[in-house]
């Protein structure tokens, strides 16, 4: 470990290059009620009103509703009638992350390596267009019913995507809470599958692992769970992956997947450069974060040396800090954000560091233990 200052670009020189991601273009969360949903992520979250699909634009099956915050771009999808695939994948899951979309230069080739590497076809390359020119998808499978679709957009000068017009809300727009670009992603798989996704991400897609915790790494008395962290060659796209190992008793890693009914998107981190303002925001707007011991700062300093922030108001927001051998990162987890106790949010904000808060997993897991016992699924 003492050596991954040096060694991170070097795994990451692993990462093969048949498979450029330029970055993640959006993540489509399907929902029983998207125009509720955008609300909140407007009024709770600081996004802005984006883009809009639905009757209006010729769109019968399904309503959308983009919103946007810097880099980011949340696409609420939600049937118009029963019997839609989206119905039957909200029917199973509840509200969830469906899609996450990366940007690729050549969405025919993206999907064609895929494929021909092993992944599951969800969507053979499209073509769509309108007057500002057209843009390619196209989509495979990752774990559970998540798929990865591939935007090719450099020949698109439209707002977002042919088929969506643009979202206009003169009368409300509340302002951004700072928040930046996706750092990371984590899904949740079952026992026993992690491998197997690890190699998908490796041979599929061409990522590296650059990080792996284990059950001695990430336990309570209580709960362990295993992670590894897989990147693209850039580094823009991080996808940890959790499964459940053995524990005295349930993880949030087996309620999730007992809840969400089977693998998925646990949580989204968002990245911010000014985490104590961007959460002061958040909490002030209804946002509810995952509680944390006050005992948890007595001895934080002694633990991540000096730090440029007040211990002060990272203490009475609940925001963890950790060190690596690069820097310090500080982070903080939201409740979870629909019904079932099952995706939620991480505010992340790096300073050199580039892990993912290694030492704040006892604290964390507690605090979700904590959550779990109030629900009786611990
Ligand atoms: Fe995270």
């Amino acid at each position: 470990m003492s050596t991954l200052a040096t060694a991170i670009p070097k795994i990451y020189d692993q990462a093969s290059d048949f498979m450029p991601l330029l970055g993640t273009d959006y993540l489509e969360f399907y929902v029983s009620n998207s125009k509720q949903a955008a609300h909140y992520y407007k009024s709770a979250l600081g996004f802005q009103s984006f883009a809009y699909s639905g009757l209006e634009t010729g769109n019968r099956d399904t309503e959308s509703y983009v919103v946007s915050q810097d880099k980011i771009k949340f696409i609420f999808t939600s049937p118009l009638r029963s019997g839609t695939d989206v119905g039957k994948h909200i029917e199973k899951h509840g509200d969830g992350v469906k899609v996450t979309a990366l940007w690729v230069p050549d969405a025919t080739v993206a999907y064609e390596e895929a494929v021909k590497r092993g992944a599951k076809p969800y969507m053979a390359p499209v073509r769509e267009e309108d007057d500002n020119g057209y843009v390619v998808r196209s989509g495979i499978y990752t774990y559970g019913e998540v798929v990865h679709i591939f935007v090719e957009r450099d020949n698109y000068q439209g707002l977002f995507l042919p088929g969506f017009q643009k979202w206009e809300t003169p009368a409300y727009n509340p302002p951004s809470t700072g928040l930046k670009f996706v750092d990371h992603m984590v899904g949740n798989v079952e026992l026993g599958n992690m491998n197997k996704w690890v190699k998908f991400y490796e041979e599929v897609m061409g990522f590296a692992q650059i990080l792996s915790f284990d059950d001695k790494d990430i336990s309570t008395e209580y709960t362990a769970l295993m992670s590894k962290v897989m990147s693209n060659g850039n580094g823009r796209i991080k996808f940890p992956i959790n499964e459940p190992a053995e524990g005295k008793k349930k993880s949030q890693v087996d309620e999730y997947l007992e809840f969400y009914e089977g693998e998925g998107v646990q949580h989204v981190a968002m990245a911010t450069d000014n985490i104590i303002e961007t959460v002061t925001q958040l909490r002030d707007r209804g946002v509810e974060f995952l509680n944390i011991p006050t005992s948890y700062y007595d001895l934080l300093e002694a633990r991540v040396g000096k730090i440029d922030e007040d211990i002060e108001p990272l203490k009475e927001l609940g925001i963890l800090v950790d060190r690596d051998e690069e820097g310090y990162l500080l982070q903080i987890f939201t409740k979870t954000v629909q019904a079932r106790p099952t995706m939620f949010f991480e505010i992340i904000q790096r300073k050199g560091a580039t892990s993912f808060g290694k030492g704040n997993f006892k604290a964390l897991f507690e605090a979700i233990e904590r959550e779990q016992e109030l629900r009786g699924t611990l």
